[in-house]
């Protein structure tokens, strides 16, 4: 979301952290269904592997906190990595956000919104409000185009907190349309709210500056094509709560584009379905800045496209957007063991299965202890075979119970389950850096385009959320400068 404290030049950052990822792509290249298939452990350092067998509850939930002392680490190896991980990730990003309770709001009061949702709309609400107000230009009217509007909660939230708002929401679900529409009309008492709030079923492209000019035209009488620009007493700010995968990027690019609208304010999330390309494995939308993409050239081994297919892959998208860090520090042990366990042999039974074979897990049915798995039969109570086409249940065959013995032979000496869960503790490790890397190209394209432009502006990030309660907690916030 910054650019990490060691470093001054956006390109020098961008190196390191591929460089970094070159070396570490062993970690997350892989589903986590697949690990045992692709020999993911077979990769992990001995080193590596020795640590994670013998580690103690405590080291593994603070082994993720990369900006804590941690003194218990005495590996040379492991002390890299995790030094490494710290150096690229910035401090700002392990920030401690205050949960509040809950706002006095007739919405959280009467929809019973969960504490999850309940936070989220709080603390984005506030901070619309916040900066929208921050001059003390106090607009006449400011009219805010909610990406990705989902249920409607934000721009309803938002209302409340100050009429002189007037809300488009956008959204491409014509249920999640409907829904807010519906909800939106039968709990609103002020009759003047229901000219005030419009949801429209529309999907969001980078060309879709027109459509909104014409809909805020439609709806709200105004005509911003003869508007003077940003001079205007009716004002227009672009805003989301997760605007999922490209979402986020269209609205940066819209912000450009509409000379109306003076803010954008915008919270990122589903990293891991970025548009790609079939052919290439690129991405159309990451990286986006010039400095990385020159980054990405520099890196000396590979060509540049054998990168995007090692280590800028979806899996790189995905563990950025992982669980963080905090949730994983307050596990108990058993969570752990059970979780090692529950990885190891869904692995196990991904690895011993043909191409044409799926595996389903049956509900409810819990394995507690890996030495009563030696035996197949105990294996086969907990997952069924299927074939995938047809998704019709299979037997079992003996071909399968050689893989599965030969494979439990393979790690009799250790506990598999126990480097499971030690591969998903360094992917905690290292998961705010690859966010890092994802969010702080998007701030510095605005930056380098901004330049290009000629326009002026301000952007930064702000970590808004509670990372517990909702992972994806970082807010960008740009406005335009007179
Ligand atoms: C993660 S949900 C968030 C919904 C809502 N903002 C909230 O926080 O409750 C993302 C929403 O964006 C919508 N969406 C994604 N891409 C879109 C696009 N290009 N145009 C319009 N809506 C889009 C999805 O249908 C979904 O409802």
């Amino acid at each position: 979301m910054a650019l990490p404290e060691a470093f001054t030049a956006p390109f020098d950052y961008f190196r390191e952290a591929l460089s970094f990822l070159e070396k570490y792509a062993w970690i997350y290249q892989n589903a986590n269904t697949c690990f045992l298939k692709a020999g993911t452990l077979e990769q992990m350092p001995q080193t590596f592997r020795n640590y994670f067998m013998q580690i103690d509850n405590n080291e593994l939930n603070t082994f993720p906190l990369i900006h804590q002392s941690f003194n218990a680490l005495t590996i040379p190896d492991l002390l890299e990595f995790r030094e490494k991980v710290a150096r690229l990730t910035p401090l700002h990003a392990c920030r401690e956000v205050e949960v509040e309770g809950e706002m006095n709001s007739s919405l959280t009061r009467a929809r019973k919104l969960k504490s999850k949702k309940q936070h989220e709309i709080i603390k984005l609400t506030r901070k619309i409000n916040e900066n929208l107000n921050k001059e003390g230009i106090a607009a006449e009217r400011y009219i805010l185009v909610d990406f990705g509007a989902g249920l409607g909660y934000l721009g309803e939230m938002l209302y409340e907190l100050n009429h002189n708002y007037r809300i488009l929401g956008l959204e491409t679900n014509s249920y999640r349309i409907r829904k807010a529409t519906q909800r939106f009309e039968e709990t609103k008492k002020i009759s003047e709210s229901r000219s005030s709030i419009i949801y429209i079923q529309h999907y969001i492209t980078e060309e879709s500056s027109a459509f909104i000019e014409n809909a805020i035209m439609e709806n709200f009488k105004y005509n911003y094509a003869t508007a003077e620009k940003l001079k205007a007493s009716t004002r227009l700010a672009i805003i989301g709560l997760h605007a999922c995968a490209d979402l986020t990027i269209t609205s940066m690019k819209l912000f450009f584009k509409m000379p109306q609208v003076d803010h954008l304010i915008i919270m990122p999330c589903c990293y891991h379905k970025l548009e790609m390309c079939n052919t290439t494995f690129k991405f159309r939308n990451f990286p986006l800045s010039e400095a990385f993409k020159d980054a990405l050239h520099n890196a000396q081994s590979h060509t540049v496209d054998n990168n995007y297919v090692r280590y800028l892959n979806r899996p790189f998208l995905r563990l950025a957007c992982q669980q963080t860090s905090k949730r994983w520090s307050k596990c108990s042990s058993e969570y752990h063991r059970l979780h090692g366990i529950e990885m190891f042999l869904r692995a196990l039974a991904e690895a011993i299965i043909d191409e044409s074979e799926t595996i389903h897990k049956f509900k409810s049915r819990k394995p507690l202890d890996l030495s009563l798995l030696k035996d197949f039969k105990e294996f086969r109570q907990l997952y069924e075979l299927r074939e995938k086409a047809t998704n019709v249940t299979l037997r079992w065959r003996v071909e399968h119970e050689k893989r599965y013995k030969a494979f439990l032979r393979k790690y009799e000496n250790c506990d598999g389950s126990k480097l499971a869960e030690g591969l998903i503790c360094l992917q905690t490790t290292m998961q705010k850096m690859c966010e890092n890397l994802v969010l702080y190209d998007r701030l510095y394209y605005m930056q380098e385009l901004g330049q290009n432009l000629q326009m002026r502006i301000q952007v930064h990030y702000e970590k808004l959320l509670d990372e517990e309660l909702s992972p994806r907690c970082h807010v960008l916030i740009a406005k335009k400068l007179q």
